[in-house]
C-alpha cells in the first residue's frame, strides 16, 4: 500500500506528517523518497521500532522519534511542541510488524517457538529474563478462567470453537511456549470442519490473533488513535488507516463514516438522521445534513486493498484494508 499511502497523503518539503506505527520505517522513508525535508513524527510502542527512529533521526533531522502508545500519544505530542490542529496526515498501519511476527523471541509466532509474551511493548532483553506483570500472553494462557478465555477468543478471534479451545487449553496447563499453545489448540478444533477460508489458514491463528489483540488492549488503542488524528491534523487533511481484520476495520469505518458505536448496523448517522426523521416529521435534506455531527469526510466509499503485486512482494498484506478521510471540523 506504499504508493496508496503516498498518493493520498501527498509528501511536500513544507508538511509535517505523523506516523503513528513507525515500524521498521517503511512508510515513512518511501514519502521521505518524494519530499526528503518533510518532518515526520515516527511514534511507535515498540523499543525497537523507537531505537530504528532513533537511528533515522541520526542521519535524518526531520524525523522526530516518539516511544508511545496511541492512548498516550496525544500528551507526548504536546510535551514535544507539537500542537493541535497542526499536522499536514496521519498514518496508522494498525497491528503487528513482521519485525515483530519474524522475532519467535516476541511470542508472536505460531510457526517459530518462543515464550509467551505477545506484548507489543515489552520485547524480552534476553532468553533468561522472566516475561513479568498481567499484561502477556502467558497470563492470559495460564491464568484466567475457562469462560473468560472462551470470551476472548470469540470476540478478538472471531472463533466459532472458542469453548472448546478454552477448554482444552486450561486442561493443557501450564503452557509455556508458542508452538505448545498451537498445539494444544490445532488438537481442539474438530478436524476438516470450516469454510474453505478457515480451511486454509492454520488453526491457532484466530486464537493468537484474539489473544495478542487482549494483551495489546489493541481495539482500545485503536479508537484513541483516531480520536488523536483528528486532534492534531489541520481541518481538512487526511487520516490514512491501514487494517489488517475486520474488527479493526469496524472501528475506522465507523469513525470515519460517523457511525454510532452503539447501533448495531453499520447505518451511517446521515442515514440514521433520515431514518429517525421519517417517523417522526419531515425535514428537507439540508436540515438533516446540517445537525449531523461529523468529524470526518471519507475520502472514497470504497475501501482500497493492495494489488497482486504488493501481494506477491509481501504475502501477509494480503489482508490489508486501507481507508482514508479528512478531518472535518465538529
Ligand atoms: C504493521 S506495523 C507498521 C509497519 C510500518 N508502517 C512500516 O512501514 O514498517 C504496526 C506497528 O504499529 C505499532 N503499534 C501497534 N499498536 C500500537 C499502539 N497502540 N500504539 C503505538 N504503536 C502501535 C507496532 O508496534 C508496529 O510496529
Amino acid at each position: 500500500m506504499l504508493n496508496t499511502v503516498r498518493d493520498i497523503l501527498k509528501p511536500a518539503n513544507n508538511k509535517v506528517i505523523l506516523d503513528m506505527t513507525f515500524g521498521s520505517g517503511g512508510h515513512s522513508l518511501n514519502l521521505l523518497k518524494q519530499a526528503p525535508e518533510m518532518r515526520i513524527i515516527a511514534a511507535d510502542r515498540d523499543s525497537l521500532a523507537n531505537s530504528i527512529a532513533l537511528d533515522c533521526n541520526n542521519y535524518m533531522s526531520n524525523i522526530l522519534p516518539i516511544k508511545s502508545k496511541f492512548s498516550q500519544l496525544k500528551y507526548k505530542l504536546i510535551a514535544n511542541g507539537v500542537l493541535p490542529s497542526s499536522l499536514d496526515g496521519v498514518l496508522i498501519d494498525c497491528g503487528v510488524s513482521s519485525m515483530q511476527l519474524d522475532d519467535a523471541e516476541r511470542g508472536f509466532s505460531f510457526i517459530r517457538d518462543g515464550p509467551l509474551n505477545m506484548s507489543m511493548d515489552n520485547p524480552r532483553k534476553d532468553k533468561n529474563e522472566q516475561i513479568k506483570g498481567k499484561k502477556n500472553a502467558s497470563f492470559v494462557v495460564n491464568h484466567l478462567n475457562e469462560k473468560t478465555l472462551s470470551k476472548i477468543i470469540r470476540k478478538y478471534g472471531e472463533e466459532r470453537h472458542a469453548k472448546l479451545i478454552a477448554k482444552r487449553i486450561v486442561e493443557n496447563r501450564l503452557i509455556n511456549s508458542t508452538l505448545e499453545l498451537a498445539d494444544v489448540i490445532s488438537s481442539a478444533i474438530p478436524r476438516g470442519y470450516g469454510s474453505r477460508k478457515e480451511l486454509s489458514i492454520h488453526p491457532a491463528t484466530r486464537t493468537f490473533q484474539a489473544i495478542r489483540i487482549y494483551v495489546n488492549d489493541e481495539l482500545n488503542e485503536l479508537n484513541s488513535a483516531i480520536e488523536c488524528a483528528h486532534l492534531f491534523l489541520n481541518e481538512g487533511c487526511p487520516c490514512v488507516a491501514i487494517s489488517f481484520h475486520s474488527l479493526e476495520d469496524r472501528i475506522v469505518k465507523r469513525h470515519f463514516h460517523s457511525i454510532d458505536f452503539n447501533m448495531k448496523n453499520n447505518l451511517s448517522a446521515r442515514q440514521q438522521m433520515i431514518l429517525s426523521a421519517g417517523k417522526a416529521y419531515t425535514h428537507s435534506m439540508k436540515d438533516i445534513k446540517n445537525s449531523v455531527r461529523k468529524g470526518w469526510k471519507p475520502l472514497s466509499r470504497k475501501i482500497f486493498n493492495p494489488d497482486m503485486q504488493e501481494i506477491l512482494a509481501n504475502p501477509r498484506s494480503r489482508s490489508a484494508k486501507l481507508r482514508a478521510a479528512t478531518k472535518e471540523l465538529l
